[in-house]
């Protein structure tokens, strides 16, 4: 086999909002929201952007960089939170929206794991007799449609983004699998700490539950920080472990991007503070984009070299949490 990284895109919407924006809609400071998050600034999907407007963009610019057509991929995969409807999937809309055929595709909802869950599922797809040779998966979040904007411990930290990736198997066993090793993981005992309680079939919408703003993501902060440190370090050690790497190997490190200093205490504990890639300050948490803009952003900056090893770690709702060793 060969399956590679062929192209990378992204999209993040034209509007910005800022801490100055936000101090005028809550009771907050640029100095509270920087100390505490590192987040300076958020992208914002205009109203009538859906989720699936934004992975269409991302999908395209992945698409050309990656030198393929639409009508040549044989799976399309979307994570999301944030699906433009229950149902259909936002992955069935963006097939429409580029012209890919009837391929198959599904949503995978892993929250902020959710694009390396997303890998982990289409590098099974491609290696297994299934043997699918081009797949696009795409990491696509409009999580403000989720944000209470009254609420100042959850408002300040979300923002929408979409990042796409066209993987492709070449058949040459020389080239090498951008998959080197994964490690998945999930505790449902947490999953009340960060959840939209309402809209789904547990408390389907009424005037109630939208009065009662169920509608809306609550996140219990403090022990959320507590398990994203916990989990991304420990998933971190496994992979190195599991794919006989040291941290000296790796040329860059892509935590989720959620919070400055979750980074930070992820990236001492594992000993590779100067190898991180950071962009959370101008983007925000955007969930299962968050992994996807940092990939794209370096690889369109020329800083990704062939064969660089890049440790990546993400943690989010249910909880889930996920870390992948990926071969460029
Ligand atoms: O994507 C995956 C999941 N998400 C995460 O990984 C996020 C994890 N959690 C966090 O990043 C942090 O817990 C937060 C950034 C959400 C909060 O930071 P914290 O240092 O844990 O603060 P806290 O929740 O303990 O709140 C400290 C104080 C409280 O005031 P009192 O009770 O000490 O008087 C809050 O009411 O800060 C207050 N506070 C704010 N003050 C100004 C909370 N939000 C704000 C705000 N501006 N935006």
């Amino acid at each position: 086999m060969g399956i590679r990284i062929k192209g990378t895109g992204r999209y993040v919407p034209e509007k910005i909002l800022n801490n100055a924006d936000l101090e005028k809609m809550v009771d907050t400071s640029d100095e509270w929201i920087v100390t505490r998050t590192g987040i300076k600034e958020r992208h914002i999907a205009a109203d009538n952007e859906t989720t699936s407007d934004m992975a269409t963009k991302a999908a395209l610019a992945a698409l050309e960089n990656a030198g393929i057509t639409a009508d040549q991929l044989d799976f399309i995969i979307v994570s999301t939170v944030t699906p433009d409807h229950a149902f259909p999937c936002t992955a069935a809309l963006v097939q429409k929206k580029i012209g890919a055929g009837q391929c198959p595709c599904f949503d995978q909802e892993a929250a902020c794991s959710g694009l390396l869950y997303a890998f982990n599922t289409a590098y099974a797809l491609m290696s297994s007799p299934l043997a699918y040779k081009r797949v696009l998966v795409i990491g696509a979040e409009k999580m403000t449609s989720l944000v209470d904007w009254s609420d100042r411990s959850t408002c300040v930290l979300f923002g929408d983004a979409a990042a796409a990736f066209v993987l492709e198997n070449d058949g040459d066993p020389e080239t090498g699998d951008f998959y080197v090793a994964g490690e998945l993981g999930a505790d449902g005992n947490w999953s009340d700490i960060l959840q939209v309680p309402g809209g789904g079939s547990a408390n389907p919408p009424t005037h109630q539950t939208v009065d009662d703003k169920l509608h809306f993501l609550k996140m219990g902060g403090p022990k959320t920080f507590h398990m994203a440190v916990l989990s991304m370090t420990n998933a971190c050690r496994a992979v190195l472990e599991k794919s006989g790497k040291t941290i000296d190997d790796i040329a860059w490190a892509i935590p989720h991007q959620a919070n400055r200093r979750i980074i930070d205490a992820v990236a001492e504990r594992i000993g590779c503070p100067e190898k991180v890639y950071l962009n959370v300050d101008r983007y925000g948490n955007t969930s299962s984009a968050s992994i996807g803009i940092c990939l794209d952003e370096l690889n369109r900056s020329g800083n990704l070299k062939r064969g660089d090893l890049i440790l990546t770690a993400s943690f989010g709702a249910g909880l889930t949490w996920a870390s992948m060793l990926i071969r460029w």
